[in-house]
C-alpha cells in the first residue's frame, strides 16, 4: 500500500548487488524460507513444528503486510541475475524483515537492508519508528536493532520493544 499516498517504488537499490523489489503477489516464494525452523522460531515465535507456516499462513501474512506498508522482496545478485532471499516491509510501526536462507544471514545483509528502510521512512517524512518487536532469543536481531540506534522502550517475558528516532 502506498505510504502517505506516495507510490511504492518498483525497486530500491540498497548496495552494489542488493536491492528491494516491490512485492508482486507471489506469496508462494516465501514458503520455503518460512518453513525453516530458524525463521519461524525467530520471526514468528513458533516452536511447535506442527504449527509451522503453510501456504495459507504466508498468503495471509503477505496480504496483511502489503496493506500495512511497502512490502518488498530482498534480492541479491547471483550469477548475473537477482534472486529473492528475504522479505521486508517498510512501515513506521514494527517494520518486519526476514532473510530466508541461512547463507545470507550473518553477513551484514539485514543491517544493510534496515538502513535502506530507515532512509525510505525518512524520505516519506516519518520522524520515528515505533514498536519494533524482537524475541529475546533472537540475538542477531537484537544486535542489529541496537547497532542501528534503536532503543528499548519496554519488554515482556519473551519480547523486547524498540523505538528509533529518525
Ligand atoms: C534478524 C536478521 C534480519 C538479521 O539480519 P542478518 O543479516 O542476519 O544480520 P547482520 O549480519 O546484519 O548482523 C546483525 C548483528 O547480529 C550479529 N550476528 C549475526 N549473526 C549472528 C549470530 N548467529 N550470532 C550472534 N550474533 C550474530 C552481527 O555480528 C551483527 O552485530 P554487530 O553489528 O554488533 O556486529 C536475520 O538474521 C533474519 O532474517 N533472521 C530470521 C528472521 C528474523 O529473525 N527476523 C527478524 C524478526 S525481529
Amino acid at each position: 500500500m502506498p505510504l502517505k499516498n506516495i507510490e511504492q517504488p518498483e525497486v530500491i537499490t540498497v548496495g552494489k548487488s542488493t536491492r528491494l523489489r516491490k512485492y508482486d503477489g507471489k506469496y508462494e516464494k516465501l514458503l520455503k524460507g518460512y518453513q525453516d525452523p530458524y525463521v519461524y522460531q525467530n520471526s514468528e515465535g513458533i516452536f511447535d513444528d506442527d504449527k509451522k507456516p503453510d501456504l495459507n499462513y504466508v498468503k495471509g501474512m503477505c496480504e496483511y503486510l502489503d496493506k500495512a506498508g511497502e512490502l518488498y522482496f530482498i534480492e541479491v545478485e547471483y550469477n548475473g541475475r537477482f534472486i529473492s532471499v528475504g522479505d521486508v516491509t517498510i512501515k513506521a510501526e514494527n517494520p518486519p524483515i526476514s532473510i530466508w536462507d541461512a547463507k545470507y544471514r550473518g553477513i551484514g545483509l539485514g543491517t544493510e537492508v534496515m538502513r535502506a528502510v530507515i532512509c525510505r521512512l525518512k524520505i516519506l517524512g516519518y520522524k520515528k519508528v515505533t514498536g519494533s518487536t524482537v524475541y529475546k532469543w533472537n540475538i542477531p536481531s537484537k544486535k542489529m536493532h541496537e547497532r542501528l540506534g534503536f532503543v528499548v522502550t519496554g519488554e515482556n517475558e519473551n519480547e523486547w520493544f524498540y523505538d528509533l528516532d529518525l
